[in-house]
């Protein structure tokens, strides 16, 4: 971000406010702290050096000025945790937020968090000649924002605005989730192998964001899928599993251990009308052993796109597979297809938010986690924690109530 953006969150405003005496105004069922100078208090989830998240993470206050110009003051109402963001604080992701000292400390340092909503609280002039009023819902354009955080300041070409059409029945939770996860979806499906209704895809990483959004995209468009998620100890768990994404759309559901069993091409060919509907597409987000099995299912001159590395393995491809089937391998980041095609983006996000209205669109489970004004950085930074282990139920978001 800009640093010129931080100018007025700046130490001598976090030193006035000191000074100042706080008066808290109810605003509907919320109450907004902001001193008598019209000061808004924030809090950030920050980082100064790139490491495991719960050493280098730390709960930041500071204060940020009335906003005048094309600069407006954000109020985030709810914000992800996604695989990402993970990286991004371990040093590992190609997109690095921006380290600045502009927000009162000695050391540079970065907010955590590129994706979310946020209210707009206030607002300069020439923000709201550019289309801006206070009260409408935004969400980040690009990666890098920091959105974990109560409030911030923004001026219009880094947020894209949630017209009211938009917004209507939308809660935050599904708008402060809608940009990353269902638009990569969205474009995967869209974007490589053309499939028309009856097509089939694969997919590991089935119960992930990505890969619930690709179930429900992919049965709204009629397309079929197969959809591979990771074994459980708990076989009652897994068969749950297993019938909730065949509630989401799902046609077929096995684990990676099934996938790479004796007989499985035998029956992805049951699956498949004896072989003679053709698999023309994978998403994958896991590489390995599993991976390379999802490929072998893959008709000729079929497309194979990975999307992330969960498992930390390299994807293996057989030679045989591009001489002989000619498979197309691709990459996808939706930060740089996001940019490149900004307008696609907003249709993607604009068609979702209508599926989600007409109830085709289900973004949970989320594991909502409050952020109010009395919660301590230890929380939120455990709750940033567990999401690196173990087996979850969904997706961490901190929701933010009274800050
Ligand atoms: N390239 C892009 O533009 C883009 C955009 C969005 C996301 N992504 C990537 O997509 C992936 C999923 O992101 P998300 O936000 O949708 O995830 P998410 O909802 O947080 O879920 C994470 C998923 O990863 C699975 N997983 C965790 N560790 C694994 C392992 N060792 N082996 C196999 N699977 C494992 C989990 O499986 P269980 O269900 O069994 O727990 C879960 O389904 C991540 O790699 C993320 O970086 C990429």
């Amino acid at each position: 971000m800009a640093s010129s953006l931080f100018a007025r969150a700046s130490r001598p405003a976090a030193q006035c406010l000191r000074q100042r005496p706080l008066r808290c105004i109810p605003i509907l069922s919320q109450q907004r702290c902001i001193s008598a100078y019209g000061y808004e208090q924030a809090k950030a989830l920050i980082l100064s050096d790139y490491g495991d998240p719960s050493s280098v993470l730390s709960l930041h206050s500071h204060s940020i000025s009335p906003p005048h110009g094309d600069l407006m003051t954000l109020r985030f109402i709810a914000s992800p945790i996604n695989p990402a963001d993970i990286n991004q604080i371990q040093g590992v992701y190609p997109s690095k937020p921006t380290f600045t000292t502009s927000l009162g400390t000695a050391k540079p340092i970065a907010v955590a968090g590129n994706e979310g909503v946020a209210k707009i609280i206030n607002l300069g002039d020439k923000a709201k000649k550019e289309g801006f009023q206070k009260g409408d819902w935004v969400i980040m354009t690009g990666p890098g924002f920091g959105t974990w955080r109560t409030h911030a300041s923004a001026t219009p070409s880094q947020v894209f605005k949630l017209d009211e059409s938009m917004r209507e029945g939308i809660s935050p939770v599904q708008a402060g989730t809608v940009s990353i996860n269902p638009c990569t979806a969205y474009q995967m499906l869209k974007g490589f192998a053309s499939l028309q209704k009856g097509d089939w895809f694969i997919q590991n990483g089935a119960n992930s964001g990505v890969g619930r959004a690709a179930i429900q995209l992919g049965s709204e468009w009629g397309y079929k899928s197969i959809n591979i998620i990771r074994e459980r100890e708990d076989k009652a768990s897994e068969e749950k599993l297993k019938e909730r994404l065949k509630e989401m759309g799902a046609d077929v559901v096995i684990t990676d251990a099934e996938l790479q069993s004796q007989g499985i091409k035998d029956q992805a060919k049951e699956w498949t009308n004896g072989g003679r509907d053709p698999i023309r597409l994978a998403l994958n987000c896991v590489n390995g052993k599993a991976a390379t099995a999802m490929a072998k299912l893959l008709d000729s001159n079929a497309h194979f796109v990975t999307y992330g590395a969960m498992s930390k393995q390299p994807l293996t491809i057989p030679a045989s597979m591009l001489i002989f089937k000619d498979i197309h391998f691709h990459g996808f980041w939706v930060s740089r297809w996001g940019q490149s095609h900004p307008q696609d983006k907003k249709s993607a996000v604009a068609e979702v938010l209508e599926m989600v209205r007409r109830g085709k669109f289900w973004d949970g489970p989320a594991d909502t986690i409050q952020w109010g004004r009395e919660t301590k950085g230890e929380e939120l930074i455990a709750k940033v924690k567990d999401t690196l282990e173990g087996y979850r139920e969904g997706k961490g978001v901190f929701v933010f109530g009274e800050t």
